[in-house]
């Protein structure tokens, strides 16, 4: 039988058998281990001990309550790209002064909140967006602490959706318009210039590019420095890419040594923070499902799974190879399947030609589905979202319920016109 187990270059186990959840939780589910959640940020933590380094945790890879109370316990700070992860940090017991908040387009409503929290920065992503915070911050009456995120041109050679750091992407500004932008932003009252921020990407692969980006900021922090604009802080954002099948990422102690002796180089004394989310939670999670149905056509055979596209969107969307293995290790059954969900597309798979033993009412799952999973869940065809559990040693909790249909249905109406 085989028991959580995550691939991190080394192999953990938790103490509860997966079907043990399956049988009181139901499938699909997810499945997080406390244990490795808990190592990797440690691995970032001691990593970076020699340096003035802050870990925020990227909320948007796993935002469950349960992991993020995990995190703000650890004592991470935390990065959001939303109103509604404001109030998950807060909610979870996170602090805002240790939060940095990201994103592209943040709404007045969002800004109001952050700053009346205490917000260690805002990252803004345009001048408008500076125009916007100036406005927010005056109306308040407060400071809005602020760091502009510089668009360096580097490519992080990952696939083109989660690359962020192209003149061609949306994020950051070019080096001229922050510049422009920090000259502006020190004349304002109701603005505090916090930092420089920086993320090209993520599942990146290898340190190049990061060390690159690091070059590019701190030249930047140069640069202002000479117009007397002093940066205090350096935000290098998440991207470390983890191993789902055969790549060879640096391991977080090798990034963090990059990130260190960039900064020993350059002689800079300034704070850093990273922003990790996949390299904490990609392996620290599994998706676990049941076989429905083994069906064969003259070309291929499916095992039609009960989790679908719905509930992990990482094959469909980016094409992501993820290893799928049986939960009980048998010997029948054995052929070469697409692993398939329930819901009417082509695109709903969870991978493709993969040689197992399983027949209808096995368990498999699909590994390093910690991040990016159950977040990026939604309804399609109406389907419930998942469950969540987090296996602590040799008990679990389920931190999430499964959804139901009142749930789903809940916030919809039928105009009364139509009722007849
Ligand atoms: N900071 C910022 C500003 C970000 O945009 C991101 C991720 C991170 C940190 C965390 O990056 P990480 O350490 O997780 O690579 N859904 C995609 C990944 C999207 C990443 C978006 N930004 C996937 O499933 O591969």
């Amino acid at each position: 039988m085989s028991h959580f187990v995550y691939r991190n270059d080394l192999l953990y186990a938790e103490l509860v058998p997966l079907d043990q959840i399956a049988k009181s939780v139901g499938t699909p589910t997810y499945v997080y281990s406390r244990a490795a959640l808990e190592e990797h940020w440690q691995e970032f933590k001691i990593g970076l001990s020699k340096l003035d380094a802050s870990i925020r945790y990227s909320v948007k890879s796993n935002s469950n309550l349960a992991v993020l109370a995990l995190m703000a316990r650890l004592g991470s700070g935390f990065d959001i790209v939303s109103g509604g992860e404001l109030e998950r940090v807060i909610r979870a017991g996170g602090q805002p002064e240790q939060t940095i908040f990201s994103g592209v387009a943040k709404s007045r409503e969002e800004i109001e909140r952050a700053l009346s929290v205490g917000i260690f920065s805002i990252n803004l992503e345009s001048y408008a967006e500076l125009i916007r915070i100036t406005e927010v911050a005056q109306a308040l009456n407060l400071t809005a602490p602020i760091s502009v995120r510089v668009n360096p041109n580097i490519d992080a050679k990952t696939h083109p959706y989660i690359s962020t750091g192209l003149e061609e992407n949306k994020f950051g500004v070019n080096v001229d318009e922050a510049i422009a932008i920090f000259r502006h932003a020190v004349q304002q009252p109701h603005l505090k210039v916090v930092g420089i921020a920086v993320h090209i990407g993520s599942q990146m692969t290898s340190l190049e590019p990061v060390v690159e980006a690091i070059d590019r900021i701190i030249d930047l922090a140069e640069q202002l420095a000479d117009e007397n604009i002093w940066i205090s802080h350096l935000d290098l954002g998440g991207g470390l890419g983890v191993r789902y099948r055969d790549e060879q990422p640096p391991t977080i102690a090798e990034y963090c040594n990059a990130v260190q002796t960039a900064m020993n180089r350059r002689n800079c004394q300034i704070a850093v923070s990273i922003e990790p989310g996949r390299s904490i939670t990609a392996n620290a999670g599994v998706l676990l499902s049941q076989v429905e149905y083994v069906k064969s056509t003259e070309k291929k055979q499916f095992a039609i799974v009960d989790g679908a596209m719905n509930d992990l969107i990482r094959p469909a969307l980016y094409d992501a190879w993820m290893e799928i293995v049986p939960v009980q290790l048998k010997q029948t059954g054995s052929g070469v399947y697409d692993i398939v969900g329930p819901i009417c597309e082509s695109a709903d798979f969870f991978g493709k030609q993969r040689t197992l033993a399983i027949e209808p009412g096995d368990l498999i799952a699909v590994h390093s589905a910690g991040a990016y999973g159950a977040v990026m869940a939604s309804n399609y065809n109406t389907r419930p979202k998942p469950a969540e559990v987090l296996v602590d040693g040799d008990q679990f909790d389920q931190i999430r319920s499964r959804e139901t249909f009142d749930e789903i249905l809940g916030n919809e109406s039928i105009p009364v016109k139509l009722l007849k």
